[in-house]
Order: C-alpha cells, then structure tokens, then sequence
C-alpha cells in the first residue's frame, strides 16, 4: 500500500510538472484513486493508510502554494518600478497591481497619467524629460544667454563635472523638436507633452519643494497663433474640471518665449471658496509663443513655422484636487498619508 502511494506521487508529479493551472492537480485521477481505495483497504490497516493519503495530499497544496508563490516574485521581477510601462500606453492597457500585493498609486501617478490622457485624446504625444541634464537644454538651447539673470530664477543642483538637475521640462524641448522635425516636412504638427520631476534650490515650506513635478507641452506646425495656445489649454482645463471655465491670459516674461504669458482659469466650482475678487483666479501655468531663437536653435525656421508651450506645475493641481495642505507629504514616503489614495 506504501508503494501505491509512492507511485501516485510520482505519476501526480510529472502531472503537476505539465499542468499550466497547477490547481488542477487536486482534481487528478491519480488523487482520486487513492482516496476511492481507503474504502478497500481493512479496518485495521485504513487509518494509517487514509493518513498517509491525506499527508499526500496536503504535500501537493504545498506544491501549487510554491508554484505560486515562485510565479509571482518571477512576475514582481519582471516589474521594473522606475519605469513599468511606456507612457504612451494607455492607462486602462496597463499591467494591473497584483492581486494579494497591497499598495496603491501614488497621488502623483495618479494625476499624471489623468492628465496625459486627456493630452492623448487632444493627440499630444507623451514623452519623458530625464533627471540629469546639462546647461545647454537647461538654458542655452532655451535662449538664456550666459550670465542672464534670467537663470537665477532657476537655481538647482549641480555636479562637480557641470550637470544639471533639470530645473524645469522646458530641458526638453530642443531635443523633442530636433527628434519631430520630420512631422514638419511631413504637413503634420509637433504635438508633444513632457510630464516628469524637476528640481529646485528652495527653502523648504508647505509650498515649496526641491522635488516637485510639471508638465511641458511643444505644439508647432505653420500658422499657429496665440489663439490656438488660448483655445488648447482651455480645451485641456475644461475638460479637466469639467466644466466650461473662462480664462484669462496676463504678461510675464520668459527667455523661451515672446510673447510670454500666465495663463490663470477662473476657480472652478469644486474649489471655490468664496466670492471675493482675488480669490476668482487661479495662475496655473506659464506659456507663450516659442521664441524664434528657440525654434532656430533646434533647425525649425522660425520664417516658416510657428508654435506655442507651456509649463505647467503638477503638484499644486494634486493639492488642490484632494485638498492637501502640504507639498513635502509628496516625497516624504509617509505610509499613512499614501494610504488615503487607495
Ligand atoms: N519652464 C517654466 C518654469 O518652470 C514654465 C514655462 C513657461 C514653460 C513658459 C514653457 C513656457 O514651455 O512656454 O517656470
């Protein structure tokens, strides 16, 4: 009997061994068998049999429990988490969280990938900047001549060698618009947005972090005007909030752009506090039409093609959305403010 038992484990093993859904085992002939025979078996000898089947039985659960539990870290190692999916996948094709892994998105993702998506279905594609750049996309490429006080408003870190944490997205748009070009040539505009981390030389407050994130966008073909900036933001704003909202444009100044502007939306409804003039605009990004210089830096002919960008704060919309009093929660890896976001 000892011996039935040994050879229904080696048949239940190579059976285990070809099974794709290894919970299938518990439903094997070879299993069945064996309790089937207990009945056979004399009264005398079954308990230590029905034992032995049983202790068998049990041997196989731990089988499929390994088998799981090996595929799942195979699964958690096949996850890069700096970078699980492209960003230009769509959310709802994405690898879902695995079941029985707790955790959940953080707040930023979560708006990220909000945000990009209606970028997506405005037909922007999504790129990412990078966390290490050098002065040329931080400033030059960007019309920021040397020694221009204009840089002081963008104090960062610096390695040793003259690297640069990227102070902002606009580091991109040399490299994104050398990289469309083509669509140019090809009758199609450069419709870009860059959502990713920048970097600040800042004394830390509630509202003010040296790790935060903006979103960048570059839209250039012939003809483009201001009107079409005005008409894509509030197109993006509206639908963000969804609500119609009224806008409103003021002067500023940025190297990178001419005209140069800030572009406020009136509050939205969700967070409106009161009626109060002051309180009726929210400023929440810098924009303009890029400058030529820009746009000749990176071989567009400023004579022949036209284009606008705009940089905005992803933090802020965050706070205001879930009613966050303090931007430092953001990288602070507070399990308990995380949790909320579930
Ligand atoms: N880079 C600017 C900042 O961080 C924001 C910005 C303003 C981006 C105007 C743009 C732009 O692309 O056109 O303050």
């Amino acid at each position: 009997m000892e011996q039935d038992i040994q050879s229904a484990r080696t048949a239940l093993l190579s059976e285990f061994d070809a099974l794709d859904d290894k919970q299938r085992i518990l439903k094997s002939v070879h299993l069945r068998a064996l309790f089937d025979g207990i009945r056979e078996v004399e009264p005398k000898q079954r308990g230590a049999y029905g034992k032995s089947v049983n202790a068998l039985k049990q041997e196989v659960q731990t089988w499929i429990d390994d088998a799981q539990l090996a595929n799942h870290t195979a699964q958690l190692a096949a996850i890069d988490v700096t970078a699980p999916w492209g960003v230009n996948t769509p959310v709802g094709s994405r690898p879902q969280l695995l079941s029985g892994v707790s955790g959940s998105q953080h707040p930023l993702t979560a708006e990220i990938d909000r945000i990009c998506d209606i970028y997506q279905r405005m037909g922007f594609i999504v790129e990412e900047s990078r966390e290490i750049d050098d002065d040329y996309h931080m400033f030059t490429s960007l019309n920021f001549p040397a020694d221009h006080p204009a840089r002081d408003d963008y104090d960062t870190f610096m390695t040793d060698d003259g690297f640069v944490a990227p102070a902002h997205t606009s580091t991109m748009q040399n490299r994104l618009i050398r990289q469309y070009k083509n669509n140019l040539e090809a009758g199609q505009p450069i419709a870009v947005v860059i959502p990713d981390r920048v970097f600040r030389n800042e004394d830390l407050d509630a509202t003010h972090e040296h790790t935060f994130y903006q979103i960048e966008g570059v839209y250039i073909d012939k003809g483009v005007t201001v009107g079409n900036l005005i008409a894509t933001l509030s197109a993006f704003m509206d639908e963000y909030f969804g609500q119609k909202l009224e806008t409103k444009l003021q002067p500023f100044y940025f190297p990178f752009t001419e005209p140069s502007f800030e572009f406020a939306i009136e509050r939205p409804d969700a967070l409106r506090k009161n009626d109060s003039e002051e309180q009726k605009w929210l400023e929440l990004l810098g924009c303009g039409m890029i400058h030529p210089n820009v746009l000749r830096e990176a071989g567009v002919d400023p004579e022949i093609y036209t284009g606008f960008a705009w940089g905005n704060g992803i933090d802020r919309m965050v706070m205001m959305r879930h009613g966050i009093e303090d931007v430092r929660h953001f990288q602070s890896a507070n399990l308990a403010f995380l949790r909320q976001f579930k």
